[in-house]
């Protein structure tokens, strides 16, 4: 199972919805391949912001090894499912990968948390530090519901 999370500059939001991805699989003894991207291209080859990176290590989690990289078309083959943080970047997902398969590959982050009152992971680049905090929350909430489906179908294909 291959994940790709997707934001506008890639040093906020997708890479720390990777790290508590990747961690919380771990946890759980689950094997998944993680990436991230941006859709804009101002970051590209940068670390994390330093705000995202600390808000993780506070919670254990150390995503100063990632790197900026913008979302490219090939990315929906190459990924099972692309996790949009807003409705932006979903759109602009689709405007440079137009394909027939897009929409069956891609969702926003909340969908998979339909009972949080926000359906879009807001952007902290321009906000306070307690931003970051809400980010990581917002994620672990969503990103707990991804892997309990990527569980129950890795159960399923194990079972026959
Ligand atoms: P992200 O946050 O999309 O969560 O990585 C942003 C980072 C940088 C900018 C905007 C959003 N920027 O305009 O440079």
């Amino acid at each position: 199972m291959k994940i790709l999370t997707v934001c506008l500059g890639n040093i906020c939001r997708s890479p720390m919805a990777e790290g508590v991805l990747r961690h919380l699989a771990e946890q759980r003894g689950l094997t998944i391949e993680t990436d991230s991207a941006g859709t804009g291209n101002y970051h590209v080859g940068e670390a994390p912001d330093r705000r995202a990176v600390a808000a993780m290590r506070q919670n254990g989690i150390d995503i100063s090894d990632l790197r900026a990289r913008q979302f490219d078309p090939a990315d929906v083959d190459r990924f099972d499912l692309l996790l949009a943080m807003d409705a932006d970047n979903l759109r602009n997902m689709e405007r440079v990968a137009p394909v027939p398969h897009f929409h069956a590959k891609t969702k926003l982050m909340m969908d998979f948390a339909p009972k949080h009152p926000e359906r879009e992971v807001p952007d902290p680049y321009f906000g306070e530090d307690e931003g970051f905090d809400q980010v990581y929350r917002m994620l672990v909430e969503a990103c707990n519901a991804v892997l309990d489906q990527v569980e129950q179908a890795q159960r399923k294909a194990t079972e026959g």
